[in-house]
């Protein structure tokens, strides 16, 4: 919905004018390559897109949190002195996670009516949930501070919003998603050292080649992925080789050639030694995608982006028949150069790297073939890359 047209729901719900009501957006997120890095310690190289949460809000005086989305028809109310009591909920635990965490941090959380709107298609792998999060994050850490309670930076509202979604909503997400929703840059990708925190911005200029995103329209939850499960596995992989590499504090940390000399430790373990490899060669392969990016070098990235999805699809197993469908067909595209899954997979999106002047055709092929193999289509997305967080 327009902004505008929000503001007046916003009225028509909660009553007033326009007059004093606030609106506060957060972006969705595409990762370009770096696929299930950030918990390992790793370098990724997401960037922000267009689709967004934006939030109508207006502090209402009282001690209840009022929420509703054009999205949901449940209206849900918060109390701000029970807010760890919502974890539970259909719809409005992420808000009431992140009030919580922030209370408890002590933040001032105020009570407020809330619209939310969101345009990140759910369950997609484009993080509607981080953008529900770094928008609710911003909303109440600038009330706070209006409060003469507490200031806070883009960082730090990614941070708080994923330790919510850890301990309030039971993912163990990495900050990948959180950070490119809140630090994302219009026409950047940010390389992200999700060790340290550091980022640098790198301009997407991709030349004669679009960004395609596509959904594969296998709806999944994190929460009841194999999600946790790969963390488990590469942790205790990990554990592992530290015995042979003592100084290592991550897999990320680990180089293809220490991997390949000491990776017979992990053999006959399950599918750690894969996990664990498709890690140390996925962080190798941002490094040299970056480098292929500033270089102008865009087949190049193309290639890594196919590397990066058969790592994932062998190694990592975290794809599934439907974006191994829409990759392949992708792929097999005279004017695609690279086709990957984007995000935790078993479901969700791709993105795939498409000659401009191709984009209707490449869709038409791609939808078509995908349908036949599949039974129902595959969604594709108008997207550009814009800003982060941000009070509108
Ligand atoms: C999800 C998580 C992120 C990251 C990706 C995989 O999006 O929220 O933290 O781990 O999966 O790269």
């Amino acid at each position: 919905m327009e902004i505008s047209q929000l503001k007046k729901k916003f009225v028509e719900i909660y009553g007033g004018d326009e007059s004093d009501v606030r609106v506060f957006s957060a972006a969705g997120r595409v990762n370009l390559i770096g696929e299930h890095i950030d918990y390992c310690g790793g370098k990724v190289f997401p960037a922000a897109l267009n689709l967004r949460t934006a939030i109508v809000a207006r502090k209402n005086g009282s001690d209840k949190i009022r929420l509703t989305a054009t999205t949901v028809d449940d209206k849900v109310t918060l109390d701000i002195n029970t807010l760890d009591a919502y974890k539970d909920l259909k719809w409005g635990d992420y808000q009431a996670g992140v009030a919580y965490v922030m209370q408890q941090k002590g933040y001032k959380i105020v009570g407020c009516d809330l619209l939310y709107d969101t345009t990140v298609p759910f369950g997609s792998g484009l993080s509607s949930s981080a953008s529900i999060e770094v928008a609710t994050a911003m909303l109440f850490s600038t009330f706070s501070k209006e409060e003469g309670v507490k200031d806070v930076d883009l960082v730090q509202l990614a941070v708080l919003s994923q330790l919510s979604e850890n301990t309030y909503n039971g993912v163990n997400c990495g900050i990948m998603d959180q950070f490119a929703s809140s630090l994302g840059k219009k026409d950047m990708a940010i390389l992200l050292d999700c060790k340290t925190l550091d980022y640098k911005y790198t301009p997407l200029k991709l030349g004669e080649y679009s960004m395609v995103i596509a959904n594969c329209n296998k709806k999944r939850s994190l929460q009841d992925s194999k999600y946790n499960e790969r963390r488990g596995e590469v942790e205790e992989a990990l554990a592992i080789l530290q015995t042979a590499l003592p100084s290592v504090t991550c897999l990320a940390e680990i180089t293809p050639e220490q991997f390949d000399e000491h990776c017979h430790l992990l053999e006959g373990k399950g599918r750690i030694l894969d996990r664990a490899k498709h890690v140390v060669y996925e962080c190798d392969r941002v490094l040299k995608s970056v480098k292929a990016l500033e270089e102008g070098k865009i087949v190049e990235f193309g290639e890594l982006l196919n590397q990066s999805h058969y790592s994932l699809r062998d190694l990592y197993e975290v794809t599934g028949k439907e974006l191994d469908a829409l990759t392949k067909y992708s792929r097999a595209f005279d004017g695609c150069i690279g086709s990957r899954m984007t995000g935790a997979g078993f479901g969700g999106c791709t993105i795939s790297l498409v000659k401009s002047d191709k984009v209707d055709e490449f869709i038409k092929f791609v939808n078509e073939n995908y349908a036949k193999e599949i039974g129902y289509e595959a969604s594709f997305y108008k997207t550009s890359v814009e800003n982060g967080a941000q009070e509108l």
